[in-house]
C-alpha cells in the first residue's frame, strides 16, 4: 500500500520534471542561440537579406547620445509599454523665465488598442487635448517627441512607417503607414490645436539615451518589459539601408522577431506554440513570446493547464479562472518567485488569482514559474552576448567594456531575471565586460526630457574617454616638466620631493604626537606603535577648532593657536613633561630640503594667514612653542596629507605607492625613481613626490575644458588664478559650482519657475555634503526637496530631478578628471617599472571620496577604463594621515 503511493508520487514527480526539462537550455544550446542571433543581426543589416530577415535592424536616425531639446514648449508621448503617458515641458522666456513639467498617465481601453487605427489615434489626440486644456496651452504650436514602442521603418528622425503591431496592440489600418502622419491627421481631424512632431523614438532608444548621461559607455538600450527589444550604436558603414559610411547610428534591432524563420524551433516547446497560437499575432515575435512579460505568465498558464489535465495539479480540476487568458501578470510571477515568500504566501497569491491550491501545488507552480523565467533570462542573455560580441568585433577589439541601459517591468520587478541575464552574458561573451544600468524611471520621461535640456546646457561638463585620455597625456607632460631640472622652475605642477624614501616596513615603533592641519578638521593625535606579538597601533585624538579669523589673520597668531592646542592636548594626555617626537601633517604645498624643513609655497583652500608663505613652518611652530615655554616638542617631520595617507595605507598594504586626497582640496603623491628627480641628489632607490596636482591648469592648459562657472568660482576665491584643477574637482568648491549653475538656470527660467531667493544667491549656502545627499539613490529626491526648500525656492518634483541631475554632472566631472590625472600617475609608474601590467595599491582619503554615494565607484570604473593594463586596489585610509605621519616620524627619530 505504502509502496504503491510512493511509486505513484515518484512517477508524478518524474512527469513534472520531464515537462520542465524542456525549458532547460544547455550552454551549447545557448551558444547556438547566440550564433543564430548573430547571423540574423548581419542579415538585417545587409540590403539584399534585409527584406527576409527576422531581426529587422531598423535605422533610427539617432547619431549620438542626447543632444538636448529646443527651448519653448515641448510635448512628449510615451506609448506602448504598460502605461500611456503624456508629458509637457514648458520653458517660458521673458522677464521671469520658468520651466515646468507635467506628466499624466492615460488609460487605453482594450477595445481601442484593438479597434481601428483612426479610433486609436483619435483617442491619443483626445488625451493630448485633455492635457493641453488642463495646461491652458491649446493655442500654442508645440514641438512633440513621440516614444512609440513598436517596430517602425524610419526614413528620418520624424518619419516612421509601422512595420507591425506587437504586444497587446492590433488597431486596423496602421501597419505600413507613417505613424507621424497618422498622428498629424488625427490632430487635423480634431481641429483644435496644432503640434510640431519633431521625433519618433523607440523605447529602447529612449532608454539608451537616458542612461547615457550616467555612463558615456552606455551604447545599448534593452527593454525587458511587456515586450522585449534591444538597440545599440552600430557603425554607419555596416548599415546598408542608409547612405553614408562615417560615424555611427543607433539601430533598433527588433530582436523580438527572432525565430520567425523557424530557426529556433528546436528550443520552442508545445506551450510556446500554444501561446503563440492564442496571441494577436500568431507566428510573429517568437523570441519576444519566449522572453517578455506579456507572455511568460501565459506560458506558465499553459503548462499549468496541461499538468492539471494530466492529474498532476489542482486535484485535476480545470477551473474557469485557469482558463482565463492573462491572469498571470509579470508582477505575480515576480511575487511567486521571490525567495522571501513562504509557501503559504505563494498559496495565498494563487488563491487571490482564484486558483485553489494545496501546498504541493504551490511548490509545483513556483517551479514552473522558475523554469519559464530562467529560460527567458538566458535567452535574452544569449541575444545580448551576440550584440556585444558584434560591437567588439566592429571595433577590432580583443576586449570590450560597455554599458547597457535597461528598462521594463520584467527586469525591474522579477527577483532573478537580471542576475541570470547577466550571468549568461558573462558566460557567453567572455571577452566583454558588460555593465547594466537601470533607467531611473521613477519619474519617467520627465526625467529624460529634463535630462536632455540640462545635458545640452551642461554639455561642456561631460567628457568622452577620448578627452579624458587627452587630459591624461597633458598631465603626464606636466609631471615631466615638474621633475626636470630645466623645466621645474617654470612648471605649474610642482612635483615636490618629500624626502620620504619608502613605505612602512613594520619595524616602526615608539610613542608619537601627530598634528594634522589643513583638511576639514584640525586634529592632534597620540600614536603609540608597539611590537608586542603583532605590531599594534594605538591612537587617541582630539579635534580643535580653527576659526576663520585665525586662518585668515596673521601667521604668528595661527601658529600660536596651533601651539596652544598642542599644549592643551599634552596637558590632557599628561605628557607635558615629556619631549615626544612630533610629526606634522601639513596639507599645503611645501618645498623640502629635508624631512623637517618645509617652506610653505602658497596657501590653498580656506587658509590665508599672512607672513607664512615663503617661511619654514617648522621654525614658525617651534618659535610659537618656545614663546609659551610650558612644554617642549621635537618636530621631526612635516608631511603632506597625501604622503600621510600613502603611509597609513602602506602600513596595511606594502604595495601602496600612491596617496591621493579628494576632500576639501585635492592632491596626489607617488613613489618616483630617484634617478628621475633632478632636484634631489642621488640615483638609487625611490622618493615620494608630492605632485600638487591642484595647480594643474594654472598656466592655461585646461582653458578648453573650463566653463563659465569654473571661472566664476575662481574669481570669488581666496587665490584667484591658482589651483584651477582643484577648483574644478574638490569638495571645497563642488557645492558652490552647483549653486552657481542653479542660479543661472533659474535666471534662464529652467528651474524653480524662475524664482531666485536671497539664500540661493548666498555664497556657501549649497555645500558639497548637499551634493552627496541629493545623489543618494533612494532618498536623494526627498533630500533635494528639503535642501531646496531651505533655500526658499519651493521646488517642484521636476526641479528636484533636475537639481539631482546637475549634481550628478558636476560630481561625475570631478571623478572623471581625477581618474585622468591618477591615470597619468599610474601609467608613469608602469613605465618606470618597465612592466606590461601594473599591479598597485592607491591609498585614498578625503571627505568627498568618503561621503559621496557614487563617487568612488565612478572613479574606480573610469580609472580601469583609462588604464586597462593595470590592477589597481583602492584602499581607503581608515585613520587619517596622522598615523602615516607617525610612521615617518619613527624613521626620522631613529636616524637622528
Ligand atoms: C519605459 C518607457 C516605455 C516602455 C517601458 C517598457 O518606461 O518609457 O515606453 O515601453 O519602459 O516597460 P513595460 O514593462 O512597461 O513594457
Ligand atoms: C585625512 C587627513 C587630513 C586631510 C584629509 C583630507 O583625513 O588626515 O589631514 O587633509 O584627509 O580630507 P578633508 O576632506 O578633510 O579635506
Ligand atoms: C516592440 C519593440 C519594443 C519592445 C519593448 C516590442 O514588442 O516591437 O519596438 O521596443 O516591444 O517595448
Ligand atoms: C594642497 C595640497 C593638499 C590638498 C589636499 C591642496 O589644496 O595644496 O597640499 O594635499 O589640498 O588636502
Amino acid at each position: 500500500m505504502v509502496t504503491a503511493v510512493a511509486q505513484r508520487l515518484a512517477s508524478q514527480r518524474k512527469e513534472i520534471d520531464d515537462t520542465l526539462a524542456t525549458f532547460t537550455l544547455s550552454t551549447t544550446q545557448l551558444q547556438e542561440v547566440k550564433a543564430k542571433m548573430r547571423v540574423e543581426l548581419e542579415r538585417g543589416l545587409k540590403k539584399d537579406t534585409h527584406p527576409t530577415a527576422s531581426v529587422k535592424m531598423l535605422p533610427t536616425y539617432v547619431y549620438r547620445t542626447p543632444d538636448g531639446t529646443e527651448r519653448g514648449k515641448y510635448l512628449a508621448l510615451d506609448l506602448g509599454g504598460t502605461n500611456f503617458r503624456v508629458l509637457v515641458v514648458k520653458i517660458r522666456t521673458g522677464m521671469r523665465n520658468s520651466v515646468r513639467m507635467y506628466n499624466k498617465i492615460y488609460a487605453i481601453p482594450l477595445e481601442i488598442m484593438q479597434g481601428t487605427g483612426e479610433e486609436l489615434f483619435d483617442h491619443i489626440v483626445q488625451c493630448i487635448s485633455d492635457f493641453l486644456d488642463y495646461m491652458g496651452m491649446k493655442n500654442t504650436r508645440l514641438p512633440l517627441g513621440f516614444t512609440f514602442s513598436f517596430p517602425c521603418n524610419q526614413t528620418g528622425i520624424d518619419k516612421g512607417d509601422l512595420v507591425s503591431w506587437t504586444k497587446g496592440f492590433k488597431a486596423t489600418d496602421c501597419e505600413g503607414y507613417d505613424v507621424v502622419d497618422m498622428l498629424r491627421e488625427a490632430i487635423k481631424r480634431r481641429n483644435e490645436f496644432d503640434l510640431d512632431i519633431v521625433a519618433i523614438v523607440n523605447d529602447t532608444v529612449g532608454t539608451m539615451m537616458t542612461c547615457a548621461y550616467e555612463d558615456p559607455k552606455c551604447q545599448i538600450g534593452l527593454i525587458a518589459g511587456t515586450g522585449s527589444n534591444v538597440c545599440y550604436m552600430e557603425e554607419m558603414k555596416n548599415i546598408e539601408l542608409v547612405e553614408g559610411d562615417e560615424g555611427q547610428m543607433c539601430v533598433n534591432t527588433e530582436w523580438g522577431g527572432f525565430g520567425e524563420n523557424d530557426n529556433i524551433e528546436d528550443i520552442r516547446t508545445r506551450y510556446d506554440r500554444e501561446v503563440d497560437g492564442g496571441s494577436l499575432n500568431p507566428g510573429k515575435q517568437r523570441f519576444e513570446k519566449m522572453t517578455s512579460g506579456m507572455y511568460l505568465g501565459e506560458i506558465v498558464r499553459q503548462i499549468l493547464i496541461d499538468l492539471t489535465k494530466r492529474g498532476l495539479l489542482f486535484r485535476g480540476r480545470i477551473t474557469e479562472r485557469l482558463k482565463t487568458k492573462g491572469i498571470f501578470e509579470t508582477k505575480f510571477l515576480s511575487q511567486i518567485e521571490s525567495d522571501r515568500l513562504a509557501l503559504l504566501q505563494v498559496r495565498s497569491i494563487l488563491q487571490s488569482l482564484g486558483l485553489d491550491s494545496t501546498c504541493d501545488d504551490s511548490i509545483i507552480v513556483k517551479e514552473v514559474c522558475g523554469a519559464v523565467s530562467r529560460r527567458a533570462a538566458q535567452l535574452c542573455g544569449a541575444g545580448m552576448a551576440a550584440i556585444v560580441d558584434k560591437i567588439r568585433e566592429n571595433r577590432g577589439l580583443d576586449h570590450l567594456e560597455i554599458t547597457v541601459g535597461v528598462d521594463g517591468t520584467l527586469y525591474k520587478l522579477h527577483p532573478h531575471f537580471s542576475t541570470i541575464l547577466k550571468d549568461t552574458v558573462r558566460e557567453l561573451a567572455p571577452n566583454c565586460k558588460v555593465d547594466f544600468i537601470l533607467s531611473e524611471d521613477g519619474s519617467g520621461k520627465g526625467a529624460a526630457l529634463i535630462t536632455a535640456v540640462i545635458d545640452k546646457y551642461l554639455y561642456a561638463m561631460r567628457f568622452s574617454d577620448e578627452t579624458l585620455r587627452d587630459i591624461m597625456a597633458r598631465f603626464r607632460r606636466e609631471m615631466e616638466n615638474g621633475l626636470g631640472g630645466d623645466t621645474n622652475p617654470t612648471a605649474t605642477v610642482k612635483m615636490l620631493p618629500t624626502f620620504v624614501r619608502s613605505i612602512p616596513d613594520g619595524s616602526e615603533k615608539g610613542d608619537f604626537i601627530a598634528l594634522d592641519l589643513g583638511g576639514s578638521n584640525f586634529r592632534i593625535l597620540r600614536v603609540k606603535v608597539s611590537h608586542e606579538k603583532k605590531q599594534t597601533v594605538q591612537m587617541e585624538s582630539q579635534i580643535y577648532e580653527t576659526p576663520e579669523d585665525i586662518i585668515h589673520g596673521s601667521g604668528s597668531r595661527l601658529f600660536d593657536h596651533v601651539a596652544e592646542c598642542l599644549g592643551d592636548f599634552m596637558e590632557k594626555q599628561k605628557i607635558k613633561d615629556k619631549k615626544l617626537p612630533v610629526g606634522f601633517t601639513f596639507s599645503f604645498p611645501c618645498a623640502h630640503s629635508k624631512l623637517d624643513e618645509a617652506v610653505l609655497l602658497t596657501w590653498t583652500k580656506r587658509f590665508k594667514a599672512s607672513g607664512v608663505e615663503g617661511m619654514d613652518v617648522v621654525k614658525l611652530l617651534n618659535k610659537a612653542i618656545k614663546k609659551r615655554g610650558d612644554y617642549d616638542a621635537d618636530i621631526m617631520a612635516v608631511v603632506n596629507d597625501t604622503v600621510g595617507t600613502m603611509m597609513t595605507c602602506g602600513f596595511d598594504d606594502q604595495r601602496c605607492e600612491v596617496g591621493i586626497i579628494i576632500g576639501t582640496g585635492t592632491n596626489a603623491c607617488y613613489m618616483e625613481e630617484l634617478r628621475h628627480i633632478d632636484m634631489v641628489e642621488g640615483d638609487e632607490g625611490r622618493m615620494c613626490i608630492n605632485t600638487e596636482w591642484g595647480a594643474f591648469g594654472d598656466d592655461g592648459t585646461l582653458e578648453d575644458i573650463r566653463t563659465e562657472f569654473d571661472r566664476e568660482i575662481d574669481r570669488g576665491s581666496l587665490n584667484p588664478g591658482k589651483q584651477l584643477f582643484e577648483k574644478m574637482v574638490s569638495g571645497m568648491y563642488m557645492g558652490e559650482l552647483v549653486r552657481l549653475i542653479l542660479v543661472k538656470m533659474a535666471k534662464e527660467g529652467l528651474l524653480f519657475e524662475g524664482r531666485i531667493t536671497p539664500e540661493l544667491l548666498t555664497k556657501g549656502k549649497f555645500e558639497t555634503k548637499h551634493v552627496s545627499a541629493i545623489e543618494k539613490s533612494k532618498e536623494g529626491l526627498t533630500k533635494a526637496k528639503e535642501i531646496l526648500t531651505r533655500l526658499g525656492v519651493e521646488p517642484s518634483e521636476d526641479d528636484c530631478i533636475a537639481v539631482q541631475h546637475v549634481c550628478a554632472i558636476v560630481s561625475f566631472r570631478s571623478a572623471n578628471l581625477i581618474a585622468a590625472t591618477l591615470g597619468a600617475i599610474l601609467t608613469r609608474l608602469k613605465d618606470n617599472k618597465n612592466s606590461p601590467r601594473l599591479r598597485t595599491t592607491v591609498g585614498i582619503d578625503g571627505s568627498l571620496y568618503k561621503m559621496h554615494p557614487q563617487y568612488s565607484r565612478r572613479l574606480h570604473k573610469t580609472v580601469r577604463r583609462l588604464v586597462p593594463e593595470s590592477d589597481v586596489r583602492f584602499l581607503l585610509s581608515e585613520s587619517g594621515s596622522g598615523k602615516g605621519a607617525a610612521m615617518v616620524t619613527a624613521w626620522a627619530s631613529r636616524e637622528s
